[in-house]
């Protein structure tokens, strides 16, 4: 599919991201990394099968989406520019909004891994996984990690059918990634997220923030996003609450941006479902929403 001319992104921002972003650096960075290496070490290629609305659309008006690695490579030089009030201090709302000390950490989709890096710094003694279904993307979140000297895990998979077992994570995140998904996938991911988590574990899922995206609907049509659309009508907050989770909250961040939080109730382990069931037992710890 050929990219949409018909975009603001590709009528004026992709212009003015040409003029901002230093191509030299870009360069230097893609001669850096061992493509073809990287490719096969994070690609499957063989068994691995990706989606079908994920390998027919062209994200941000990338002809082939995230599977190139021109996406891979500009990533990062852009995205600095469409976060405001700052990159950092955005994702370091999501780090805020944690509150569990994590030693076992899943980041969904997580691209280039700004946000993993972040995390294992946080979280220095944690066990941290990044996953995505771009090798592209995870070889350049490898070859940020090495830089940085960090020690973080980055695998090739589906957040919505991950391969890990159940209750092996602390903590799930997932950043800018719900407004990539259709709505069937996204709530498959929260399900998956709930499955991955220990009772008592936290999702943290930031994006775009649903309220503001409705308030101004242009704000969907900047860059090609296909499902943008669906994630602004959407509810990461109930669709969390859907998936079993319990003290959902959601956080306007500089009114652009949203935390959610969720934990998984102590009572999935216990194997009550309701609050009442787990208060009748006596087992007040186990109740849903303690
Ligand atoms: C907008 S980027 C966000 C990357 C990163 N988390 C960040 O905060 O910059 C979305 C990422 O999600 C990945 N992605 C999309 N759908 C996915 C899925 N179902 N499973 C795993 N990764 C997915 C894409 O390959 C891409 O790297």
């Amino acid at each position: 599919m050929a990219p949409r001319k018909d975009t603001i992104f590709q009528r004026f921002l992709a212009p003015a991201f040409e003029l901002l972003i230093d191509g030299e650096q870009l360069k230097r960075l893609s001669q850096s990394i061992d493509w073809n290496q990287a490719v096969t070490k994070f690609g499957d290629s063989e068994n691995f099968v990706y989606p079908e609305y994920y390998r027919s659309q062209n994200f941000h008006g990338i002809e082939g989406g995230y599977l190139t690695r021109d996406a891979a490579v500009t990533y990062d030089a852009i995205t600095q520019y469409v976060l405001p009030p700052g990159e950092t201090l955005v994702r370091q709302g999501l780090i805020d909004a944690i509150r569990c000390q994590p030693t076992t950490i899943l980041d969904l989709g997580c691209g280039t891994g700004s946000t993993t890096i972040m995390l294992k710094k946080a979280f220095p003694r944690s066990w941290i996984v990044g996953l995505d279904l771009s090798p592209y993307m995870l070889a350049v979140a490898e070859h940020k990690a090495k830089q940085a000297g960090l020690d973080i895990l980055w695998l090739q998979g589906k957040a919505e059918a991950t391969r890990f077992a159940t209750e092996q994570f602390d903590l799930v995140t997932a950043s800018l990634l719900f407004h990539e998904t259709p709505p069937t996938v996204t709530r498959a991911i929260l399900k998956e997220c709930f499955r991955l988590l220990k009772p008592g574990g936290e999702v943290a899922i930031l994006d775009g923030n649903q309220k503001s995206l409705r308030q101004v609907p242009w704000l969907t049509e900047i860059f090609e996003e296909p499902y943008i659309k669906d994630y602004a009508g959407d509810s990461v907050d109930a669709g969390m609450g859907a998936a079993g989770f319990a003290a959902v909250l959601t956080e306007e961040l500089w009114w652009l941006h949203q935390v959610t939080l969720g934990v998984k109730p102590l009572a999935a382990r216990a194997g009550f479902t309701t609050r009442e069931d787990a208060i009748a037992s006596g087992d007040w710890m186990a109740a849903p929403g303690y």
